[in-house]
């Protein structure tokens, strides 16, 4: 017998950053869009806790316990006092340290896919804490659609979306890590007055009316620079993207990957053909959104 639970991807449509807190995070005004770009994982029951890995990516995930879907089984087993024994298979298709909640959507699947292969009826309260616990976008993994992340991200608002957003995603060819994209944020802002981050109320109209140009107009990404100042070459991938006619382009999350808005299906795919036809950047995916979070298929 075995669960498997499909979760999607994330891509920040607006992500304000504040200051640095005493423990390091960063307050964040987190407007998630869960998109249609899946991991599948798989558990199956096994002598002891074991994590596999497929896909173009799979080489570049770690496979002990290091990895967060190993974690939430590992949380999830501890809070019951059961052992954890468990192969983990991912079928991976997230970006690895691409900056689309790729480990946070195996770690939400993960804990679902254990939840019910275990039968702990943990509550949705339950596993969010432990989606908490985990990192700052694994609630949102879970619960998917559209929301407001708060706090460091963890605390989540659902978001009316009143419509369909089609986008591309462009592969760079490296992978960035979050926490060098915030010291980066922090080295290039210090000694400036950092605003508290709040939701910006034009980008939350255009997402409940679903109007893709005007959403376009708002997105911002407060890690862009960082990530532009660590990765220089996605300043040109963001150019090709915009000249093949996206409306509105960005950095998605901590990058790499950049993520354009289009505004139907057939300029994405056309968008997506430029960007792969340039040498700016490894491969290109388009995905719409929103799409529901960790899903027991
Ligand atoms: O929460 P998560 O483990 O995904 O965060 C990874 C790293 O990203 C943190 O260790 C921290 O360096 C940075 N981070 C941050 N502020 C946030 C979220 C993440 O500084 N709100």
């Amino acid at each position: 017998m075995s669960v498997t639970v499909r979760v999607p991807a994330k891509v920040n449509v607006q992500l304000g950053v504040g200051a640095a807190r005493p423990d390091g995070f960063h307050d964040l005004a987190n407007a998630f869009l869960a998109v249609g770009l899946y991991d599948e994982v798989t558990v199956t029951p096994a002598d002891e806790l074991r994590v596999t890995c497929s896909g173009p990516d799979a080489d570049k995930v770690p496979l002990d316990r290091t990895n967060l879907a190993a974690r939430a089984a590992l949380a999830l087993a501890e809070r019951r006092g059961i052992e954890p024994s468990v192969h983990i298979h991912i079928a991976k298709d997230i970006p690895v340290a691409g900056g689309m909640a790729g480990g946070s959507a195996d770690c939400a699947g993960a804990l679902v896919a254990c939840d019910a292969l275990w039968g702990t009826d943990a509550s949705r309260a339950e596993l969010l804490d432990i989606c908490a616990e985990l990192g700052s976008d694994v609630p949102f993994s879970l619960v998917g659609g559209a929301a407001l992340g708060t706090g460091r991200g963890e605390k989540l608002t659902p978001l009316e979306v009143g419509g369909t957003f089609h986008w591309v995603f462009a592969m760079a060819g490296r992978g960035l890590s979050t926490p060098a994209v915030f010291r980066e944020f922090d080295r290039l802002t210090e000694g400036h007055d950092i605003p508290a981050p709040e939701a910006d109320p034009s980008l939350l109209a255009a997402l409940s009316k679903g109007d893709a140009e005007a959403l376009a107009a708002a997105l911002t990404n407060d890690l862009q620079p960082a990530a532009l100042s660590l990765y220089p070459e996605l300043a040109a991938t963001l150019e090709t993207g915009r000249g093949a006619g996206a409306l509105g382009v960005l950095v998605s999350g901590s990058g790499p990957t950049t993520a354009f808005l289009c505004p139907d299906a057939d300029t994405a795919a056309k968008v997506a053909q430029t960007l792969r036809d340039s040498d700016t950047c490894r491969t290109t995916r388009t995905a719409a959104g929103p799409v529901p979070g960790a899903t027991v298929l």
